[in-house]
């Protein structure tokens, strides 16, 4: 398909509710994609739910439900935070859907009959982590204990399929470093060229004693390991649409060994194209701290909307830090930053401009804005969403001093008009440039400087 974008973000487990987390890439997708859509590509925008496996298993037991009931109700509360932080996508995926099992099967058995996966399960022992949903090695643990979940790790030792992961070693590293697939920030793409070159092993593809899985379609006694099925879930939507490959994965730093090879390789076996780009986003803290239910500082989508809008928890979650980086983000700086950019920043630049307006009713002729500025649109390719708003308040502020320093009201002639249409066009391209940002907001400032102009309501009333 031409002219077409298709961005995913991980798909989220349902062992609990979702938190600011997972809102994080998500949001950040939802936004690219929003720009994608305004330049009028067809823009494909997956999100969901990563439902199977020992971890979602153990939580379901936990709560006196079925896997099933309990992925139902969880994955309900992922799609109300998304509607509550205005997330437009275009499918939500749950592993348990129908059509994911049935294309997990069949991407399976294509493997298995390409023989890429060994004919007969092995004896495979290892630690494994549930809360991972992965295997450890001793090197990573500390004090005996995964340093992520503090939990110790569960002794492991089953017969398991393989999948000939070791095949695929110098393809990935020409693929990789020839940027047939990119992978951004560059450090991301350094360590993942540094991984490879350590070797690859086969890897295990299969539990012989989990039920709560899709089954494997050549011996349905054993269960797909759920990090390959999960994996799939991209091909599940993007292929019988025709919009295959992916033009960028968004995923967090501790899935790109998943992402950058393990998913390459299945698609290479299978003679299936590459996704483009997959780019890397960092972990965020609170407080300097983990967010932790232990600790008890795990904040809920919700929350922050109930304290800054959804505008303002847009906002202030793509400004805290750079995507790509590491950050922290701490409630005190979101509301000084609130108050400071939002509130007094372009909420107050906006009504001083209507009221202004309304009251000297100026003359002048409107100019179309119908594009994104280059700078803005030049950051987003780069998917450097702080920069592209950084580049936007910088706007903002110049439209401030130029409205203190002009006083266009107390002008004549020629010089009051175009110094009107200058801070209205001005005002307008901001709007036009936070679309995807801050969709509601931008709606309303486009609307109020459309037609004839009357102060409104604040756009952010302070906190
Ligand atoms: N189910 C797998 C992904 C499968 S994709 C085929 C998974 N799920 S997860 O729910 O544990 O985490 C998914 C993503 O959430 C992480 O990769 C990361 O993008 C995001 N984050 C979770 N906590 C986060 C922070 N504290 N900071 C930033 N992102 C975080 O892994």
């Amino acid at each position: 398909m031409d002219n077409k974008f298709f961005i995913t973000t991980p798909i989220y487990y349902v062992n609990d509710a979702p938190h600011i987390g997972s809102a994080y890439p998500t949001l950040a997708a939802d936004v690219i994609a929003r720009f994608h859509k305004l330049k009028k590509e067809k823009t494909f925008f997956l999100t969901g739910t990563d439902e199977h496996g020992a971890k979602i298993a153990q939580a379901a037991t936990s709560h006196n439900q079925s896997p099933k009931a309990y992925a139902d109700k969880i994955s309900e509360k992922f799609k109300n935070a998304w509607k509550l932080l205005n997330i437009d996508y275009s499918r939500f995926i749950r592993t348990t859907d129908e059509d994911h099992i049935k294309t997990a099967q069949s991407f399976l058995e294509k493997l298995y009959n390409k023989g890429f996966i060994d004919p007969k399960p092995k004896l495979y022992k290892g630690l494994y982590c549930i809360g991972h949903e992965r295997f450890m090695q001793p090197d990573e643990l500390i004090n005996g204990l995964c340093p992520d979940h503090k939990t110790k790790p569960i002794q492991h030792s089953e017969e398991n399929y393989f999948f000939k992961l070791s095949k695929f070693q110098s393809r990935l590293t020409e693929l990789i470093e020839s940027e047939a697939v990119k992978i951004r920030p560059e450090k991301r793409k350094n360590e993942t060229l540094g991984r490879l070159k350590e070797g690859l092993e086969d890897i295990s593809i299969s539990r012989a004693h989990l039920t709560w899985g899709i089954p494997l379609p050549f011996n349905p006694k054993h269960t797909s390991y759920v990090w390959i099925e999960a994996l799939i879930n991209y091909y599940t939507y993007g292929k019988p649409l025709g919009i295959w490959p992916a033009d960028v994965h968004i995923v967090g730093k501790d899935i790109l060994w998943f992402h950058a090879i393990v998913w390459p390789a299945m698609l290479l076996a299978i003679e299936e194209q590459l996704p483009k780009q997959i780019f890397v986003h960092g972990f965020f803290t609170i407080d300097g701290q983990k967010m932790s239910k232990t600790i008890g500082n795990v904040i809920t989508p919700a929350s922050i909307v109930e304290s800054f809008g959804v505008d303002g928890a847009r906002y202030l979650f793509l400004t805290a830090f750079p995507f790509g980086e590491d950050g922290d983000i701490s409630l005190k700086k979101f509301e000084e930053k609130y108050n400071a950019d939002l509130a007094n920043g372009l909420g107050n630049l906006v009504s001083r401009l209507t009221k202004l307006i309304e009251t000297h009713k100026p003359i002048y002729e409107k100019s179309a804005i119908d594009d994104f500025s280059p700078h803005v649109k030049d950051a987003f390719l780069r998917f450097q969403l702080d920069e592209a708003l950084t580049r936007i308040w910088i706007q903002i502020k110049t439209l401030d001093r130029k409205l203190n320093e002009w006083e266009p009201w107390k002008k004549t002639g020629i010089e009051r008009a175009s110094n009107w249409i200058e801070l209205t066009s001005g005002i307008r391209q901001v709007a036009y440039d936070l679309q995807p940002f801050l969709p509601e907001t931008a709606e309303k400032i486009l609307s109020q400087f459309s037609g004839v102009i009357i102060a409104q309501e604040p756009l952010f009333p302070r906190i």
